[in-house]
């Protein structure tokens, strides 16, 4: 009898007792991305569906798209990919992902995700993808006791002003900007600065419409100058560090800002750093009252069987109100679902949730270019390529305008 338990208990502890399983791919691996992720995959073990993780380093997502191709194209595809906004669609342009209309009929899903939202989760009428979050990208996470030091006693509301704080900071001895030199990282900057420069109206014609007048424009010049201006506050050792490793520059008080989107709240969080204590969290400047979103969801591969009964489970834990709260609680995002309550939320979260409802009143509310919520990844990537070698110094911003206008029809 006592063997008989004993090996019931190392089928228990083994994970072997699952009756499904669902293979995950995302790129959650910081501290704060892999504390949020655990939420999803505890409810998930607890409803009897096992976790297979498939976890590809790389903030942004570029290099687990490319692992996600090679998946596809060897006829083996994960049960649920981590992706943003285009990404999504050209994926179900290819025909490969499954159909969620039933769950989500049963659910509700229509009423209660935004439609900027569902313009991604939906193709051709149909539920492919289930959203998580909202981010936005237009975002500055600053140490408070850096700011108290450096004499910043007003935080910075217009882009001449973020540059005199700049100035103080690095006066008093820190480094004024945190930065990873990584191409999604720069074009993140580059969301923010372009929305203060120009304004929504001025985004939306240079980015979502491709509009290559806004793109060639003095507007998109005034940009690119900014840009080098920004390129200034960074530390000798900015390049190819990751978000995170930036992020904890501020957390531990070596820089005073970062320019990220809210994502760089879960590492503050894990770091049991308290926001309005420890660190302040405001819209980049120029930008309030605008956001410039992107949206963590998980697209559904056509699996057959067993593994299309868990991915309807999957999907359903996904979209549960009460796990929506406790996941974007951790992970520094806000629902996609509107329906819940911001009561567990912190200020930043709060702040969040609010800007972003009124910013869809309001018709503030853009795709974020940096993370492929603006243009498909072809041209996005174009666009960072652009961006990048402008903020490495190899071109200078009247040749980064050109090229932007030439990268528009990639
Ligand atoms: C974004 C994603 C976030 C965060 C970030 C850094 O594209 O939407 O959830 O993971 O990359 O990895």
């Amino acid at each position: 009898m006592k063997k008989i338990i004993a090996a019931a208990a190392a089928l228990l502890v083994s994970g072997a007792s699952f009756a499904q399983s669902v293979e995950v791919l995302h790129w959650w691996t910081s501290g704060g991305e892999a504390a949020a992720l655990n939420v999803l995959k505890g409810n998930l073990e607890k409803q009897g569906v096992k976790w297979n993780d498939m976890p590809v380093a790389g903030g942004g997502g570029e290099q687990a798209m490319t692992a996600l191709r090679a998946r596809v194209t060897a006829g083996n595809p994960p049960t649920a990919v981590q992706m943003l906004g285009f990404d999504i669609t050209d994926w179900a342009k290819q025909g490969v992902l499954a159909d969620l209309n039933a769950v989500a009929a049963k659910e509700g899903w229509d009423k209660t995700v935004p439609k900027a939202l569902q313009a991604f989760s939906k193709h051709d009428g149909k539920w492919i993808a289930a959203p998580v979050n909202v981010h936005s990208t237009n975002w500055v996470w600053a140490n408070k006791e850096v700011l108290d030091k450096a004499g910043v006693t007003k935080l910075p509301a217009s882009f001449d002003e973020f540059m005199d704080a700049a100035a103080k900071v690095q006066k008093a001895g820190f480094i004024a900007l945190a930065h990873g030199g990584q191409p999604w990282q720069e074009a993140t900057i580059f969301d923010g600065v372009v929305l203060s420069t120009g304004g929504i109206d001025f985004y939306r014609k240079a980015f979502i419409s491709k509009d290559k007048a806004a793109l060639g424009s003095d507007t998109m010049l005034k940009s690119f100058e900014r840009m080098a201006q920004i390129r200034k506050l960074v530390d000798k050792d900015f390049s190819n560090r990751d978000w995170n490793l930036a992020a904890a520059m501020v957390i531990n008080g070596k820089a005073g800002f970062q320019i990220m989107g809210d994502w760089a709240k879960g590492e503050f969080l894990n770091a049991k750093k308290v926001p309005g204590k420890d660190f302040v969290c405001f819209r980049f400047p120029g930008t309030q009252g605008m956001v410039s979103f992107n949206s963590d969801q998980f697209a559904m591969f056509k699996v057959g069987g067993d593994k299309a009964a868990a991915q309807v489970k999957l999907a359903s834990a996904i979209m549960d109100p009460g796990f929506q709260s406790a996941f974007n609680v951790v992970k520094g995002s806000v629902p996609a679902r509107t329906d819940v309550p911001d009561t567990a939320f912190d200020d930043c979260g709060k702040k969040g949730m609010k800007d972003l409802a009124e910013a869809n009143t309001k018709n503030t509310l853009v795709g974020s270019m940096a993370h492929g919520h603006a243009v498909p990844a072809s041209i996005k990537n174009a666009f960072y390529d652009v961006i990048t070698r402008h903020f490495n110094g190899q071109i200078d911003s009247k040749a980064a305008v050109k090229e932007m206008v030439a990268a528009a029809s990639n």
